[in-house]
């Protein structure tokens, strides 16, 4: 069973596409007539408009894909049944931390496309987000076992590598999404959609739920992130590769 059959459920409710990070990605593409999209999930950074064809181990993932959504492959990054140079891009978003031999994946990627365009993130700035920092720390080990975007870049032999920040109020509820409306932590379908979470320890995950609702019902947490709170952006250390 693949892991997000269990922890992709309700994932298109949680995750939605948000437009300053398609338009970045669809631009990475340039001008790539034939992408494949690996770890495509339910399709959320596809290009309209190309000849796209997705490849995603989840069956519970693949359920939730539009009925419009380009066709999918069930496979793995680590052995892409397509023929070399079979594709003019591949494209990988918010997926390569979770690839078994992530190493083997990007050689796949090389091996069937001639661009590679990668959204991936910075593990150490992760791991300093405040809500891992004060209280989840357990959240720390598990981002120190995962791939780190400097090192995929040199992996894949990156020409460029972009800062993707954080909007405030960003729809798509990647683990740190929430970096300036912290009362959305203590709902546990957010929690659901955020991976990191998901494969932390429930007990230290509740313990740091509990501190975090003490400092919000207190004060504290606006009182201690008062810096945040006028922010447009926040760089939670999300890269957009292009190889
Ligand atoms: C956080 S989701 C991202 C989905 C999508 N790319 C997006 O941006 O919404 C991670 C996806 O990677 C998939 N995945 C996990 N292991 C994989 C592997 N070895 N090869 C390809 N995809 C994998 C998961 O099933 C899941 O759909």
């Amino acid at each position: 069973m693949a892991r997000y059959d269990e922890i992709g459920v309700g994932y298109a409710r949680g995750r939605r596409t948000d437009p300053r990070w398609l338009t970045p990605v669809l631009s990475a593409l340039g001008s790539a007539a034939s992408v494949l999209d690996v770890g495509s999930g339910t399709g959320s950074y596809e290009p309209p408009s190309r000849h796209l064809v997705a490849v995603e181990p989840s069956a519970e993932m693949i359920r939730q894909r539009r009925p419009e959504a380009a066709p999918v492959v069930r496979a793995v990054a680590e052995a892409l049944p397509f023929g070399s140079s079979a594709f003019d891009a591949a494209l990988a978003v918010l997926t390569v931390h979770h690839w078994p031999d992530w190493r083997r994946g990007l050689a796949e990627l090389r091996r069937v496309s001639r661009r590679q365009v990668v959204l991936a993130y910075d593990t150490a700035l992760h791991s300093d987000f405040w809500f891992v920092r004060e209280y989840v720390p357990e959240v720390a080990a598990l981002e120190a076992s995962r791939p780190s975007a400097p090192e995929i870049a040199e992996v894949l032999g990156a020409v460029s590598v972009t800062e993707l920040p954080v909007p405030w109020d960003f729809t798509d509820g990647v683990f740190p999404a929430y970096w300036r409306r912290p009362e959305a932590y203590l709902d546990p379908a957010v929690r659901r959609s955020c991976s990191a979470l998901a494969q932390t320890a429930p007990a230290a995950v509740d313990r740091g739920i509990a501190r975090l609702r003490a400092d919000l019902a207190s004060g504290r947490w606006r009182d201690e992130h008062a810096d945040l709170l006028d922010l447009p952006e926040w760089d939670a250390g999300f890269r957009l590769i292009v190889a």
